[in-house]
């Protein structure tokens, strides 16, 4: 295909380095964005009287049927052309002929595919946001379910004190709240118009801008042609908003693959989300939970490329930046992929209740509990930790939990020992106690998921498609 830059340059361009400099197969994606954009851009020409009101509706026309042509399947988009600006532009021309040639008038592709790039990421940062208010309404729901199902809390990985899986699993319900909250913000980063900066300078045209970005729905216009054309933050922002997403799922993950395996067996995921091994009869992997895990490494390789795409590039735009889209759209659609498929596994896992009671009765995770049993006979919490950390000794020892110790071998430790000890360790009220705002009893995990619904019924809108 011709080139949209054919005038200065003779000869050819090298068919492996044309290649290499084209992105259509890239960039393609933006076709909606390309032709909305474009649309709006025609309509500021006729209103500042740049084109006539004639030109206008037939390039608007003209635009309206690629859209439709595309979106059927009727038109193909050739990799032939560079990008997908130039696509657009010269299937416009072809169908309308010499008006189609006056769309680019008062802008640059420079500005466009930095305006495309926006249009397209606030559709992507609402559809991954509603996703995440979905996996978290899932989340609530396994709490809810679990609300008193005791399991031990982990430190260090050693067994430390009582919780519950509800509380355990609102803990992840917090983050993907936190990361639905940056998500707006970057929203906003992103919802400012580069249209108008033009190729680098603005225009001598008499354009208006802030028409064009309100008709394309911007919150504002970018202040600095030279800034405007060449800012790539929002898609910093966007990345690293992602790769945080990715590194709670990977927590999660880990989580419930370590849960699931015959050492914690206190889930099993439903047969759907696992598969076996091919010559290991016994074998019931993970997978997706592991594949999630695994793809957060190429998010946060996203992350890193985009910041490394922009690191020293001189003002204003370079090519360098054409790199950006291919990190951008894999790590959306790994994103999108792995909050579709983990909300479902989630909601669809057993949870095993006597196995986590057990794990937790076996960890003497009331061991806390018992020094404070004494504490409140008055002994100083150093003594009681000293005498607690003496009976669990010997516990280990003769194979028993705290539970199944004696009474008289309590009082060989402490006179203060009284039957009411064991009201005092056992798990059910040890987790009940603890009922600070944030803690693990019945009451103060019920507020807790009251106050997720509540932040998580915000709606930041809905996907286009
Ligand atoms: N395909 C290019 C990109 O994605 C569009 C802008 C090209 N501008 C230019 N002056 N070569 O960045």
């Amino acid at each position: 295909m011709n080139k949209l830059w054919a005038g200065r340059a003779s000869g050819k361009v090298d068919e492996i380095a044309e290649d290499f400099n084209s992105s259509i197969n890239i960039d393609k994606r933006m076709y909606r964005e390309d032709i909305k954009g474009s649309i709006a851009h025609a309509e500021m020409l006729a209103r500042q009287k740049i084109i006539s009101r004639e030109s206008a509706d037939n390039i608007i026309s003209g635009l309206k049927s690629i859209l439709q042509d595309i979106d059927s399947g009727t038109l193909e988009i050739n990799s032939s052309s560079e990008d997908i600006h130039t696509f657009v532009e010269q299937i416009l021309t072809e169908r309308i002929g010499e008006d189609g040639k006056k769309l680019h008038t008062a802008r640059s592709r420079n500005d466009q595919v930095a305006l495309d790039l926006r249009m397209y990421l606030r559709e992507q940062i609402i559809c991954i946001d509603s996703s995440l208010k979905h996996l978290i309404n899932c989340l609530n729901d396994c709490s809810r379910n679990t609300i008193d199902d005791i399991m031990p809390g982990y430190t260090h990985l050693q067994r430390a004190q009582p919780v519950t899986l509800g509380h355990h699993l609102a803990a992840y319900s917090m983050m993907f709240l936190r990361d639905r909250e940056r998500l707006k913000h970057v929203y906003n980063t992103t919802n400012i118009s580069p249209i108008g900066c033009c190729a680098l300078a603005g225009t001598t045209y008499t354009i208006d801008r802030d028409f064009e970005s309100s008709i394309l729905g911007f919150y504002d216009i970018s202040r600095n042609s030279m800034d405007g054309v060449s800012d790539r933050d929002f898609c910093i922002e966007y990345l690293s908003s992602l790769s945080i997403i990715m590194m709670h799922l990977s927590r999660i993950c880990e989580e419930l693959i370590l849960w699931s395996s015959w050492e914690f067996g206190y889930i099993e995921f439903s047969n759907s989300y696992t598969t076996g091994s091919s010559i290991m009869p016994q074998k019931k992997n993970p997978d997706i939970a592991e594949l999630i895990r695994g793809k957060t490494g190429r998010v946060y390789g996203a992350l890193i490329a985009m910041l490394t795409i922009q690191k020293s590039l001189p003002l204003t735009y370079n090519k360098d930046m054409q790199e950006d889209k291919a990190c951008i759209f894999d790590a959306t659609d790994t994103v999108i992929n792995s909050l579709r498929v983990i909300a479902p596994m989630i909601s669809t896992m057993t949870v095993k209740k006597e196995r986590m009671l057990l794990a937790a009765k076996e960890g003497f995770i009331n061991a806390t509990d018992l020094a404070d049993y004494l504490v409140k006979k008055g002994v100083p919490f150093r003594n009681a930790y000293k005498i607690s950390g003496e009976i669990v000794s010997e516990c280990i020892e003769k194979h028993l939990t705290l539970e199944e110790f004696s009474l008289s071998s309590y009082k060989k430790h402490s006179e203060l020992f009284d039957s009411d000890l064991y009201d005092a360790i056992d798990l059910k009220n040890c987790v009940n106690r603890r009922n600070s705002v944030g803690g693990t009893s019945h009451q103060a995990i019920v507020d807790e998921l009251k106050y997720i619904e509540k932040i998580n019924k915000e709606e930041m809108g809905c996907c286009d498609d």
